[in-house]
C-alpha cells in the first residue's frame, strides 16, 4: 500500500474540544439517539417540531400506516408560518437586535440586517407583491443572481403563503420560460443586470422575445442591480425596486396549513422535462432545522449553548440560492435556528483567489460549506492564498454535491483547516453531507463534532433515516464494499411530497424500483466499519461541478441546433468539475463535420440552455450504439470516450459501430483541460 492509500485510510477525528459543550457528545450516544428515532420516529419527530413555534398546534405527527408508506404527511393540523419562523418570531422574543443575514457584495459593500430589519424589509416586499394581485397558493419565479433581494423575496414569498419557483442564474431564460409555464407564475422577478467579477451582465436582455410566450405572467418585476437603463423593457415591467421602496412595513404573516406547499423547485432528471420538486411548509421545516442544529451544532437562538447573542457562531454557506443548498441551507433552517448565516455575491476567485478566505476572516465564519469541486478549483493556486488570511476563528468545514476524493479532502484537512496527519490525525472536521433536492436536507452525514470520519464516506445515517442497499431485485445487500443501489425504507419530514402538477411521476421516479422504498438513483456501498460510501449515479444524471444535469435536457439542446440529427451524452472525467460533459453528435446528411461547428454548436447550447449547460467535449459520429428497442446504450458510450473496456456489447442492434467510435475516439487523442 503506497503512503497515501494508508492515510486514506485513516480515521480522522474532531478537534476533542468541539465535543465538550456538543448538543451530541459521544458515538454512543448519537447510536442511541439514532436507534430510537427510526424504531419511533413519531416521538423523535414531535420532540424536534418543539423547535417551531406554531400558530396552532398540529394533531398528527404523520398520518401513514405502516413504516414504509412514503406518501403519509407530516404534522397534520398544523398551523405555521416559515417565514414567521424564521424572522418575526426572533424579534418578538427580544432578539430584533441581533444580527441574522449577513450579505456581502462582490466589491465589499456589507449589509447586517438585524431580525428587525429583515422583518421590515421582507415586509415591505410582501406588501409589493400583494400589490402586484400575488395571493396564498399563488406562484412566483424568482431569476436572479446572489443579490439580496432573492432572500428578501423568498421569504417575502414564505410570508403571505406564495410559493417560490427559483431559477438558477446560470441557467438560460428558455429555461426559465419552460419553469413559468410548467408551474404557470403569475409574477416573474428577475434582476436588469448581474454583477460577475466586477463588470456587469446582461440578465434581463436574455429574455427578450421569450417573456412574451409566458402567458401566465402578469408583471415582470424588476430588481435594480446596476440599474442601467438601457436594458430591455417590456409592456409588463414593474420598476420592483422602487414598488417596494414605497410600502408599508406592516405585513401580517399568513397562517399556512403544515402541508401547503413552501416552494418549488425545478431538478434534471432522466427524461428531458425538469420536475417541479414540491416542498411542504412544516416538514420541511423542522427536517432543515433538526439536521442542521445536530450536524453543526452551532450556537444559535433555538440554543445560545453558553455564547452570547452576539457571540454566537458564523455560519456561511457558498452555494447558490438557486439550488437546494441555498434554501435550505443559507436561507430557511439558519434563520429558523437564530443563526448567523452569510451570503456572498460573488465567485471564489475574483477580484483574488483567496476570496473565500478572507470573506472569512473579515465575518469571523466559525462553520464553513462548500462544494469539492470549488476545493478543487482552488487548490490549484496552492497554500499561499488561504494563508494569508487568519482562519482562527473556523470550527467545522463542509462540502455537498459529490463525492469528496482523497486529494481534495487532504487538502481542505490541512490547508484549510490545519488538521493533523501521523498516527491519529486530529483537526476540524470536514462534513460530508450526502443529500439530494428532493430530501430537503442532509440524510447521512458526520456529526461534526463527534463523528471520526474517513475520507469520501458520508459516514451514517441521520435521525429517523434508515438507509438500506439493494440488488437489481430488491433484496438487501449486506456485504461490505459491494456496490449495491441506495433507498431508505422509512420516510421523514423533508421528504418532497409530490412532482408539481404530476404525481404520477413522483411515485414512479422514486418510489417504484423498489416498492416500499424511496430510491436515490444513487449507488454505494457499506464498509465492515458501517461507513457508508457513495459511488455516483445508477441513472443518466450526469454531476457537473456538484450540479445535476439529465442527459436528455442537454441533448434536447444539442439536437435543436439545425445541423444535428441526433446526439447522445455521458459524463467525462474533469479535474475541477468532477465530470464534464462529453457529447457524441450525427450531423445531418450533408453537414461538414469541422472545428467550427463544434463551437457554434457549443455556443447553440450555452444560448439555448444557459452556461452551467455546456458539452465541452464534442465527437462527431456517423451513429449510435442502439439497443435493438432502439435505446441508447450509454454505458457504451462512457468506455469509448473514456477509452476504457466496452463490455459486453451483444444487446446491440449495431455493433459495427462502436469500432468506427473507437477509431473516432482515438482521433481525438489526449482530452486536456
Ligand atoms: C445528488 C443530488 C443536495 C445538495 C446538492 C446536490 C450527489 C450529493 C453528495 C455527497 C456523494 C453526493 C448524489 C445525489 N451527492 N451530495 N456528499 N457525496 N454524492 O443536490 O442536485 O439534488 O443532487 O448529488 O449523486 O443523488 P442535487
Amino acid at each position: 500500500m503506497s503512503e497515501s492509500d494508508k492515510e486514506k485510510q485513516k480515521i480522522y477525528y474532531p478537534l476533542p474540544e468541539l465535543a465538550e459543550n456538543a448538543r451530541i457528545k459521544s458515538m454512543d450516544q448519537y447510536r442511541e439517539m439514532w436507534k430510537k428515532s427510526v424504531e419511533n420516529p413519531r416521538e423523535f419527530w414531535a420532540e424536534e417540531a418543539k423547535m417551531v413555534d406554531w400558530f396552532e398546534p398540529y394533531k398528527e405527527v404523520w398520518t401513514g400506516s405502516t413504516p414504509e408508506d412514503f406518501v403519509g404527511k407530516w404534522f397534520v393540523g398544523g398551523k405555521l408560518n416559515v417565514c414567521y419562523n424564521c424572522v418575526d418570531r426572533w424579534v418578538e422574543k427580544g432578539y430584533g437586535d441581533a444580527k441574522s443575514l449577513i450579505w456581502m457584495g462582490e466589491d465589499d459593500t456589507l449589509k447586517e440586517f438585524t431580525f428587525s430589519e429583515l422583518k421590515d424589509a421582507v415586509s415591505k416586499t410582501a406588501n409589493a407583491l400583494k400589490s402586484l394581485g400575488i395571493k396564498k397558493g399563488d406562484r412566483v419565479c424568482l431569476w436572479l443572481p446572489m443579490v439580496s433581494e432573492l432572500a428578501i423575496t423568498m421569504l417575502a414569498c414564505a410570508r403571505i403563503g406564495a410559493i417560490h419557483s427559483i431559477v438558477f442564474g446560470g441557467f438560460s431564460a428558455e429555461s426559465v420560460k419552460d419553469r413559468i409555464d410548467d408551474s404557470q407564475c403569475k409574477v416573474l422577478v428577475v434582476a436588469d443586470q448581474v454583477m460577475r467579477a466586477g463588470r456587469p451582465r446582461p440578465m434581463k436582455d436574455n429574455l427578450k422575445g421569450i417573456i412574451e410566450t409566458c402567458p401566465s405572467i402578469e408583471h415582470v418585476a424588476v430588481v435594480k442591480v446596476t440599474g442601467d437603463e438601457n436594458v430591455y423593457k417590456y409592456e409588463k415591467d414593474v420598476d420592483f425596486t422602487a414598488l417596494v421602496a414605497e410600502q408599508s412595513t406592516e405585513c401580517p404573516c399568513e397562517p399556512m396549513d403544515a402541508e401547503d406547499p413552501l416552494f418549488i423547485l425545478y431538478t434534471s432528471g432522466t427524461t428531458g422535462k425538469p420536475k417541479g420538486v414540491v416542498h411542504t411548509t412544516a416538514g420541511y421545516l423542522v427536517y432543515g432545522m433538526s439536521t442542521n442544529k445536530y450536524v453543526w451544532d452551532y450556537s444559535c437562538l433555538i440554543d445560545l449553548k453558553g455564547d452570547t447573542v452576539e457571540g454566537r457562531d458564523v455560519w456561511y454557506c457558498t452555494a447558490d440560492i438557486g439550488w437546494i443548498t441555498g434554501h435550505t441551507q443559507i436561507i430557511y433552517s439558519p434563520l429558523a435556528l437564530g443563526a448567523k448565516t452569510v451570503m456572498y455575491e460573488g465567485v471564489p476567485t475574483w477580484p483574488h483567489k483567496g476570496r473565500f478566505w478572507e470573506i472569512c476572516e473579515k465575518l469571523g465564519v466559525t462553520h464553513f460549506y462548500t462544494a469539492p469541486t470549488a476545493i478543487r478549483a482552488l487548490m490549484k493556486y496552492g497554500e499561499e492564498p488561504v494563508n494569508k488570511f487568519d482562519l482562527s476563528k473556523l470550527k467545522m468545514l463542509g462540502t455537498v454535491g459529490e463525492v469528496c476524493n482523497w486529494p481534495e479532502w487532504k487538502w481542505y484537512w490541512e490547508v484549510v483547516g490545519k488538521g493533523t496527519t501521523g498516527e491519529k490525525p486530529v483537526g476540524r472536521p470536514i462534513v460530508d453531507s450526502y443529500w439530494q433536492t428532493e430530501t430537503g436536507s442532509y440524510m447521512m452525514v458526520n456529526l461534526g463534532a463527534i463523528t471520526p470520519m474517513k475520507p469520501g464516506s458520508c459516514t451514517f445515517p441521520f435521525f429517523g433515516i434508515n438507509p438500506v442497499l439493494l440488488d437489481e431485485d430488491g433484496n438487501k445487500v449486506t456485504k461490505s464494499m459491494t456496490q449495491a443501489y441506495f433507498a431508505y425504507d422509512m420516510p421523514w419530514p423533508g421528504l418532497m411530497r409530490t412532482v408539481w402538477g404530476d404525481h404520477e411521476r413522483f411515485v414512479k421516479t422514486y418510489l417504484t424500483k423498489f416498492p416500499g422504498h424511496y430510491f436515490t438513483g444513487d449507488y454505494a456501498q457499506i464498509d465492515d466499519d458501517g461507513y457508508y460510501f457513495i459511488l455516483g449515479r445508477s441513472d443518466d444524471v450526469i454531476k457537473v461541478s456538484g450540479h445535476r444535469l439529465g442527459s436528455a435536457e442537454v441533448e434536447a439542446a444539442i439536437n435543436s441546433h439545425e445541423a444535428v440529427a441526433e446526439s447522445a451524452v455521458c459524463p467525462y472525467p474533469h479535474p475541477v468539475k468532477g465530470s464534464t460533459i462529453f457529447a457524441y453528435v450525427t450531423l445531418m446528411t450533408g453537414v461538414e463535420p469541422t472545428e467550427e461547428l463544434k463551437k457554434e454548436i457549443q455556443k447553440h447550447v450555452r444560448t439555448t440552455a444557459g452556461p452551467a449547460v455546456y458539452p465541452e467535449i464534442i465527437m462527431f459520429s456517423d451513429a449510435l450504439p442502439k439497443t435493438r428497442s432502439g435505446k441508447i446504450m450509454r454505458r457504451v458510450l462512457k468506455a469509448i470516450a473514456t477509452q476504457s473496456d466496452i463490455g459486453n456489447t451483444m444487446t446491440l442492434a449495431n455493433p459495427e459501430v462502436v469500432q468506427h467510435l473507437i477509431d473516432e475516439r482515438k482521433k481525438l487523442g489526449e482530452i486536456k483541460f
